[in-house]
């Protein structure tokens, strides 16, 4: 049952706490990424159907009145959205909102660093899938591997909390594992292996995923049998572990096995408006209708108590409860 009690924090109906929000500002990418996208790219949203900045920061302030604290700015590739910086600095002055982090491709983030950090952005999450320039190629179908591996040391000089996302693809990076775990020797970054889904637009890529935790664990073992487990943040999605004497730290993301489910704080809000309650779920209210057919801040309000209160426990029991399989780009969903 939904409580709210006095720190105006919500709990779901299986007593999880909701505090965290990824925010999707816009559907495009500037990359075309095999796990994400299909080479032609995916359909875009025509704007009209893209909320606007003014419709977010008024279903973020509703949200943070419900207890969201923390916002993850997410797209497609948020810095392609124009006035991406005007819109952080208001989503900061939300009353309640107090950590606003951002998950980016790294190729237009550069200029952008000196604004981040008046606006108070500490840590900054980079999707880099390998150290490799032409593997980062094959994999992205761009050319981008010097520019993002620029902003990567920018970001790590400028002393932002930086975590490398690689995700693990069978046959496309998997040589990069060790290779990128050495970066942590010299650099406090977090480098984190991800399980890959099947929200590349095409559905899945492999009758069964072969690098799941177990052996993406398997192999730093081997590489580091002495690797030391950490104590996990409260709602990590990272198991992480420290090779010792290493300053950074890697982690493993079990994205498709879908082990963390149990303590999942986190809502999502598509850049078409779709609430989503779980990550596997096909959207469980639109709330750009809502906006755009005269809803008050009450109903919003009383909307999200509801979908709050109906959450599936895991994500596979999102899964099954979906009219379509799994298979739209992590693109459109915001990850
Ligand atoms: P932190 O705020 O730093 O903990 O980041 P995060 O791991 O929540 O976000 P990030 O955008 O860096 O996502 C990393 C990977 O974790 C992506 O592949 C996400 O899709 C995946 N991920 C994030 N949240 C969830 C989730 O709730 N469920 C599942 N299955 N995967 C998730
Ligand atoms: N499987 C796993 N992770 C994915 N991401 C994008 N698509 C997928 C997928 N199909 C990751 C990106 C980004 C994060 C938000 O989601 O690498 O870092
Ligand atoms: Fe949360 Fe769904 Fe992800 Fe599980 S799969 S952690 S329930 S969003």
């Amino acid at each position: 049952m939904l409580q709210m009690p006095d720190s105006k924090i919500i709990y779901d109906n299986h007593g999880r706490p909701i505090t965290y929000l990824r925010l999707a500002v816009t559907d495009r990418c500037n990359l075309r990424c095999f796990y994400c996208m299909p080479e032609d790219g995916v359909k875009y949203l025509p704007k009209s159907k893209v909320l606007t900045y003014e419709e977010m920061l008024r279903i973020v302030g509703v949200m943070a009145k419900l207890g969201i604290q923390k916002v993850r700015i997410t797209g497609g590739e948020p810095f392609v959205r124009q006035n991406l910086m005007d819109f952080m600095y208001q989503l900061s002055d939300i009353e309640g909102i107090n950590e606003i982090n951002i998950t980016t491709n790294g190729i237009l983030t550069g200029q952008y660093i000196r604004q981040m950090k008046e606006i108070g952005v500490r840590s900054v999450n980079l999707s880099l899938d390998t150290l490799d320039q032409k593997r980062f190629f094959e994999i992205t179908r761009r050319d981008e591997f010097p520019k993002v591996n620029e902003t990567l040391y920018r970001l790590i000089d400028e002393g932002f909390e930086v975590k490398i996302n690689a995700v693990v693809m069978d046959g496309k990076n998997t040589e990069d594992i060790i290779p990128l775990t050495e970066l942590t020797k010299n650099h406090n970054v977090s480098v984190r292996f991800i399980e890959e889904m099947p929200f590349n637009g095409e559905g899945l890529h492999y009758p069964k995923l072969e690098w799941n935790l177990h052996k993406i664990l398997a192999e730093l073992r081997t590489t580091y049998p002495d690797l030391q487990k950490l104590k996990d943040a409260p709602s990590s999605t990272s198991y992480n572990y420290q090779v010792p004497g290493y300053q950074g730290n890697v982690g493993i993301i079990a994205a498709f096995s879908r082990t963390f489910c149990g303590t999942c704080n986190r809502i999502r809000l598509t850049a078409q408006g779709d609430l989503k309650t779980c990550l596997y779920d096909d959207g469980v209210l639109n709330l750009r209708d809502l906006l755009r057919d005269g809803a008050t801040d009450e109903d919003l309000q009383n909307q999200l108590l509801v979908a709050f209160s109906n959450r599936p426990k895991d994500g596979f029991e999102a899964e099954r409860n979906r009219k379509s399989i799994v298979s739209e780009s992590m693109t459109t969903i915001g990850g």
